[in-house]
């Protein structure tokens, strides 16, 4: 989508569409467009309440050919989030009726926010609510409308208009890279394909190294090679390395990338079992956002790593009750093949630490059944072993509108983790499953400040909802990157 920004005011531009925040109970509107607007809201069809959007066409009466009406609803509790929240609902609604080019009236949807940021807001919400990609269909393509151009109008437009506008699509792009990652099947969006994306990195500066089976096991990847064993599709170790500032902190965001998980010996049943594709959403946080990192050029460095593998069951694969050895020197005694994203973190954590000394690192992994059943699709649960990182999260939390929820990582879950034959069980039980997985997490990140976020009740939006069309949420992005902006 290409986005530009119009110094006029909205009553003068001409566009095949024109679209006009109202909210609830306080109309402001210049007089031509009060006019045009008259009947519908006398007649009660239209009452700005949220997500309300009503279809008005002008004949004549201003340039614009359409104008569309989008109810913000209380204007009191409007913000960033309500604004891409609404403007995402009516994005899809605007792509059906196969409008390319649209215009948006910068001071109506913005109310009291800052207008940079309801720049960067609404071009974020038209990009992502608007998302709809065609996958591997090859009939049926005319379906796949796409709002090609966007123009925030604004008497005041100015340079830092443009500059946040410019900041929203990145964003938005990086997100919707996500969702096609995460959505692409097990077939198509394998470690290899992944490795790939992370490839194309490199004409953006990124330094990336690919490391393959015989690579990681000269590397001592122990454990990240252990899930890989019962799988024939080659598994890729993948460290990308963004320069931003000389003799800067580095950052380190960490991907759980499996590809596919069938639980491996462990064998999941056969419901759910489709969604698993999406057990490589870490991964693709990761790349999405290491891409726009380069593309935004934060003044800091930062460094991503994904462990991609497939977890398969088959004559090679590892078993319950192995002892396996990992990066960190540590012995791991495994109960269920089918916790194996911990066992390919616990080894990018600790290659992390130890290779890159980062001033804090952050993991996404859809990582556990219980933090679905904890916290459902609405929150994403974190875990911290530093009250800085926290409140950066939280920070990050309120200007992305990503809702983060901090679970407890105290001590005395270890109990559950007490192995006879190893250092530690890589799990505890069902009782608080999704905590047991964080401590097992932090005994190889040292003492590096870090946050481990658990996403798996967010792979998959189940029907259209403000920005999130259906298909994967995209989850996190938003949230790192305000993280990695703001560090
Ligand atoms: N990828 C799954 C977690 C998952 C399950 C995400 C359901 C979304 C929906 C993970 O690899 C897994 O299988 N976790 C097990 C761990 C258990 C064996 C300790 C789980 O949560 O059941
Ligand atoms: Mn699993
Ligand atoms: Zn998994």
């Amino acid at each position: 989508m290409k986005t530009s920004i119009v110094k006029k005011k909205p009553e003068e531009v001409d566009a095949p569409l024109l679209v006009i925040g109202v909210a609830e109970d306080s109309v402001q509107l210049p007089p031509v467009i009060q006019r045009l607007v008259k009947d519908v809201m006398d007649l009660g069809d239209f009452k700005g309440k949220k997500c309300e959007h009503t279809l008005i066409y002008t004949q004549g009466r201003l340039p614009a050919k359409r104008l569309m009406l989008v109810g913000l609803g209380d204007a009191e509790s409007h913000d960033a989030e309500n604004l891409r929240k609404v403007l995402g609902d009516a994005s899809r609604r605007i792509r059906d009726l196969g409008v390319e080019a649209i215009a948006v009236s910068l001071e109506h949807v913005a109310w009291g926010l800052d207008p940079g940021e309801a720049a960067e807001a609404l071009v974020e919400a038209f990009i992502l609510g608007s998302f709809k990609d065609p996958y591997h269909k090859t009939r049926e393509l005319d379906e796949f409308k796409a709002v090609k151009e966007l123009m925030i109008v604004s008497p005041e437009a100015g340079k830092e208009h443009e500059r946040k506008a410019a900041e929203g699509t990145v964003i938005a792009e990086a997100v919707n890279m996500c969702r096609r990652l995460a959505w692409g099947p097990g077939n198509r969006v394998t470690p290899t394909v992944l490795a790939g994306e992370a490839l194309k990195l490199r004409k953006l500066g990124v330094e990336v190294k690919v490391l393959d089976r015989e690579d990681a096991k000269k590397a001592g990847l122990h454990s990240f090679l252990a899930v890989a064993r019962g799988t024939e599709e080659p598994p890729k170790f993948i460290v990308m390395e963004y320069n931003g500032k000389e003799g800067a902190e580095t950052v380190a965001v960490i991907g759980k990338g499996i590809t596919f998980d069938t639980g491996g010996i462990s064998l999941k049943s056969r419901e759910g079992m489709p969604l698993m594709k999406t057990d490589m959403t870490g991964a693709a946080i990761t790349i999405s956002a290491m891409k726009a990192v380069a593309q935004l050029k934060p003044p800091l460095n930062v460094l991503g790593i994904v462990a991609a593998t497939d977890n398969m069951p088959s004559g090679r694969a590892y078993h319950p009750g192995d002892v396996v050895d990992t990066y960190s020197g540590l012995t791991v005694e495994v109960i269920s093949t089918d916790a194996e994203g911990r066992m390919v973190l616990n080894d990018a954590l600790s290659y992390a630490a130890k290779n890159y000394k980062p001033a804090a690192m952050f993991d996404f992994a859809t990582l556990t059944g219980a933090m679905q059943v904890a916290l459902g699709e609405h929150a994403i649960g974190y875990f911290s072993n530093d009250d800085c990182v926290a409140e950066r999260i939280e920070k990050a939390s309120r200007t992305s509108g990503e809702r983060v929820w901090r679970m407890p990582l105290w001590d005395v879950y270890d109990e559950q983790l007490k192995s006879d034959v190893a250092d530690w069980k890589h799990t505890g039980g069902r009782p608080g499953g999704a905590i047991t997985a964080a401590r097992f997490l932090s005994k190889f990140v040292g003492d590096t400040p870090w946050a481990h976020f658990d996403i798996a009740g967010l792979m998959e939006q189940k029907s259209d909802k403000g920005y999130n069309p259906k298909g994967s949420k995209g989850p996190g992005v938003r949230l790192i990157l305000d993280v990695l902006r703001n560090w």
